[in-house]
């Protein structure tokens, strides 16, 4: 791949969605002039917006298009006059499901100069890496009414785990914590054995089997409420969490505070397969109240597009915008809260591209 044209698909989406996607491109563009490889991006315009005036999320022929491309990147969905859950469901999890983008990779880094609500912690000490299940459990929208708006409804969501679902994520995480090759080289699932007693002993037993065939990965369990209390408390213990899809959800926007916040985090939505399209996504949502004021922060849009790279045969690109990035927010940035960042998105954008070389 790392020859032929890196093909990509840009959804900017809602908000403010459309400035951290303008930087992120900047950093690529300068990024494949330094490393000399040619890349396309088509520019898609699903969102909001486009909901509003034509009444469609995805357009006919929208998933197949994304197959055609060797990753894609999402800026933020999320619109003032759509009500909640329509764009959610019918653009970012609708691609999740039907592109097959069964890891969320989510990873927890303390930059340098970047600010934690963790007293006394500093960056050696928040660096760990989040594998959420990406198209299961509570997400996959099977339950229904029942006397819906009367005195005696009921509403039943139900919480879907298959064998293949967890095994495929386990496995994922297990090869990832070898690479990684951290210290600690340790494997911690998180779920809640002690009371979903079904679905999580599935999880359960599917760990202990995979973990197996890794003799030299260390593995560990928490309950997802003592992990909501180690990571706060500890942060450092933790190398490689392998969790489901709801719970991964919650534990990443703790862990996304622990490393800075919204502004800083992001995410990849992967479909390891051959052939498989990834999606990669600062964490933050839309923030439409922001919009134009080129105040939001848009490292975690950067960090997402280091991603991109990093899983599209161009480990080397993502690596030098790690490493501009890291250098940008440990010597001149203020802080990395919107709005206090010392500089406006434009700017930020500019910094890491000087940074590049
Ligand atoms: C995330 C978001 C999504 C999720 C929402 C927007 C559907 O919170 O990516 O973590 O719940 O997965
Ligand atoms: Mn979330």
């Amino acid at each position: 791949m790392a020859t032929s044209t890196l093909k990509i698909a840009a959804i900017p989406g809602d908000g403010t969605g459309p400035e951290v996607t303008a930087e992120a491109l900047k950093v690529l563009d300068a990024v494949s002039s330094i490393d000399a490889f040619a890349y396309d991006v088509e520019m898609l315009d699903w969102g909001g917006d486009r909901y509003l005036k034509t009444g469609e999320i995805i357009p006919e022929g929208g998933l197949d298009l994304l197959r055609s491309k060797h990753a894609a990147f999402l800026g933020a969905i999320g619109h003032p006059d759509v009500a909640p859950g329509i764009l959610e469901k019918g653009l970012l999890l609708e691609l999740r499901f039907k592109l097959d983008q069964y890891i969320n990779l989510r990873p927890v880094k303390l930059l340098p100069g970047v600010e934690t609500p963790l007293a006394g912690r500093g960056p050696q000490d928040i660096d760990f890496v989040v594998v959420r299940e990406n198209t299961e459990d509570l997400y996959c929208g099977v339950g229904g009414f029942l006397k819906k708006g009367t005195p005696d409804e009921v509403a039943v969501q139900q919480a879907i785990y298959t064998r293949k679902g967890c095994e495929r994520c386990i496995r994922w995480a297990f090869d990832y914590t070898r690479k990684r090759n951290s210290p600690k080289k340790t494997l911690t699932l998180v779920a809640k054995t002690n009371v979903l007693t079904f679905g999580h002993d599935l999880w359960w037993r599917t760990f202990q089997e995979v973990a197996k065939e890794y003799p030299d990965v260390k593995t560990d369990y928490n309950h997802v409420d003592a992990c909501c209390m180690w990571m706060v408390k500890n942060p450092d213990a933790y190398d490689v969490i392998v969790t489901t899809n709801m719970f991964g959800d919650i534990i990443t926007d703790l862990a996304g505070i622990l490393q800075g916040g919204m502004g800083v985090a992001a995410g990849g939505n992967l479909n390891p397969d051959k052939g498989g399209v990834s999606m990669f996504e600062p964490m933050g949502g839309s923030a439409p109240k922001y919009t134009g004021q080129n105040v939001i922060n848009p490292i975690a849009a950067i960090n997402a597009m280091a991603m991109l790279l990093e899983h599209s045969g161009h480990p080397k690109s993502g690596a030098r915008i790690d490493k501009a990035v890291a250098h940008v927010t440990g010597t001149k940035m203020k802080s990395q809260a919107a709005g206090k960042m010392g500089y406006g998105t434009r700017e930020v954008g500019d910094l890491v591209v000087a940074a590049l070389q």
